[in-house]
């Protein structure tokens, strides 16, 4: 009863003060020893499909931290047609009804908070703020498309028209969606993606990332127990290349909600469209070539902060992260020796560990990836810094934090998700060709501007074409109701997730004229 429409974003807490730390930090190592499983959960049963395949912690490979059982066509069939048969009861279901369920699944998620933290640190290798950063994310998203959809879907748009007529004009749920999500933000990217299209009158079948299949399983469970009905939600987890075109080709998906890599978002694109049935629409959130620009008026302490928060946060796992900073030429020594100083100060290691400011990339894959593009950058650019690794992480996926400096932005090809900055240095005259440089990226996620000058922070974000400016601080960790996230370009479809127009694409409208 007391989350009601009013109600804001969770409470954090300041995990650098220990009385409010400590408590949360023992009850989420009681769930240290735990083992989760996930498997198919369809029509409301758990299926155990198939092989159980060994979910490893990304900071120490020999710690089990669960198994899986992947959906096979089977059970995406079954899935689907429970699906349809459940989307015109829920889709009539009164809207405060749904919006109620997202309620106590937000409720649900913060009772087990403790135990989502920790699946969140062993399962996708997030640090103690990150792991409860995640849940709240979570939380935030459910209780605001809750009051978003009671708003737009509860009473329809009454329209003018001629005298004896009633025109309206009202939202109603599209069908069955797919929601893929990346592993990332395993639990708030997967929540919001879900509540979204469920809270609009969609049925859903989840299709997480195959690298945090447990954490998803584990909040679907608690949003069956919230009350949303099995067969409404549905669990398909498995590999992304076998279980997504299983899904994306069948002729009764509505829609793709889909947040991931741009190359995916290109074959979920290319499977919808050559379907022969009705176009779905695809809300896709990609990836990004995020530039940070500093120009000599900006304060050096702040920027160096704002540079290490922004690029090797969650080891720079996050679309949002800066990949390329560019600085002026006149104050980019002093930047850089900066950079150098702090990057020294980072700790690399286990996430369950506070010390720990950076943890685990998230397998093995990523790990050897991620030094193929350090080794070529080593033989091409110039090495500026590079934070150590931990003595014994030689069991875990671990990539220290380097930045390099390079030339130019077009000496990046793609994206490289993980911990490496790239540095370019600009004159004051050359700010235009900065600018045509990141536009020409063809990316378009988050741009960071530092400068104390604000004709020049306005002439640069006017020029720029991105979906989240921020200036004067760092770039990531959007927050839900304030500041909507999502790109452009490469970088994504919009609507702006955790924004006010984001449910409209989940739903269809429908205009009622009654002559009396
Ligand atoms: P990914 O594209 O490899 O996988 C994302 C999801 O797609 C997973 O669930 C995966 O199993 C699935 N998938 C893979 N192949 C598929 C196919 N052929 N058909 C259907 N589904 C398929 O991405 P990732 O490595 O999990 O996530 C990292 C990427 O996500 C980065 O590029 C990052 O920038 C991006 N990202 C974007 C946002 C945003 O809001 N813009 C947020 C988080 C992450
Ligand atoms: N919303 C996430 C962030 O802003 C991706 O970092």
């Amino acid at each position: 009863a007391i989350y009601g429409p009013t109600r804001g974003n969770s409470q954090g807490l300041n995990i650098n003060v220990a009385d409010q730390r400590l408590p949360l930090q023992q009850q989420v190592a009681g769930f240290y020893k735990q083992r989760w499983q996930a498997c198919p959960i369809v029509n409301g049963s758990a299926m155990e499909t198939g092989t159980a395949l060994p979910v490893r912690a990304p900071q120490d490979r020999a710690i089990q931290v669960g198994s899986l059982f992947e959906a096979d066509s089977e059970t995406v069939a079954q899935a689907i047609q429970g699906a349809q048969q459940a989307f015109p009861r829920w889709n009539g279901t009164p809207v405060k009804e749904r919006s109620a369920a997202l309620e106590r699944a937000a409720d649900l998620l913060e009772t087990h908070r403790a135990e989502l933290i920790a699946l969140c640190q062993l399962e996708a290798g997030k640090t103690l703020q990150d792991a409860i950063d995640e849940v709240r994310e979570a939380v935030d998203f459910c209780r605001y498309y809750a009051v978003q959809a009671r708003q737009l879907f509860g009473t329809p748009v009454t329209l003018d028209g001629p005298t004896g007529e009633t025109n309206e004009l009202y939202l109603q749920g599209r069908g069955v969606f797919v929601c893929i999500s990346p592993w990332n933000f395993p639990l708030a990217i997967f929540t919001g993606q879900v509540m979204a299209a469920l809270v609009a009158g969609n049925c859903v079948l989840a299709k997480p990332a195959e690298q945090t299949s447990l954490i998803a399983a584990r909040a679907v469970t608690l949003f069956h127990q919230a009350g949303i009905p099995g067969e409404v939600l549905q669990l398909v987890p498995g590999e992304g290349r076998r279980i997504g075109p299983l899904l994306t080709a069948h002729a009764g998906i509505t829609g793709v909600a889909f947040t991931g890599s741009t190359e995916t978002a290109w074959q979920i694109n290319r499977s919808l469209a050559a379907r022969n049935a009705p176009i779905a629409t695809l809300v896709a959130e990609t990836g990004g070539q995020n530039a940070m620009i500093v120009d000599s008026t900006a304060l050096p302490e702040q920027v160096i902060q704002d540079v290490v928060a922004s690029a090797f946060t969650s080891a720079g796992q996050r679309c949002s992260a800066l990949r390329v900073l560019f600085v002026q030429e006149d104050v980019a020594d002093r930047i850089l020796d900066l950079l150098r100083g702090a990057m020294a100060e980072l700790t690399v290691g286990d996430p369950c560990h506070l010390e720990s400011d950076v943890g685990p990339v998230i397998d093995e894959a990523a790990r050897r990836t991620l030094q193929q593009h350090i080794s070529e950058m080593r033989q091409q650019a110039r090495l500026i810094a590079e934070t150590p690794l931990p003595p014994d992480g030689e069991a875990g996926c671990f990539v220290a934090p380097v930045a390099f400096e390079i030339k130019r932005m077009d000496q990046l090809d793609r994206e490289h998700f993980g911990p490496v900055l790239h540095v370019i240095r600009f004159k004051a005259a050359g700010l235009d060709e900065v600018i045509s440089q990141i536009n020409q990226a063809g990316y378009g996620l988050t741009l960071g501007i530092h400068s104390r000058n604000e004709t020049t922070s306005r002439y640069i974000e006017s020029r720029v074409r991105v979906g989240n400016v921020y200036i004067n601080r760092n770039q990531i960790g959007a927050v839900v109701g304030v500041q909507p996230f999502g790109g452009l370009g490469l970088s994504g479809t919009g609507p702006k997730a955790g924004g006010p127009h984001y449910l409209l694409r989940f739903a269809t409208e429908r205009t009622r004229t009654i002559n009396s």
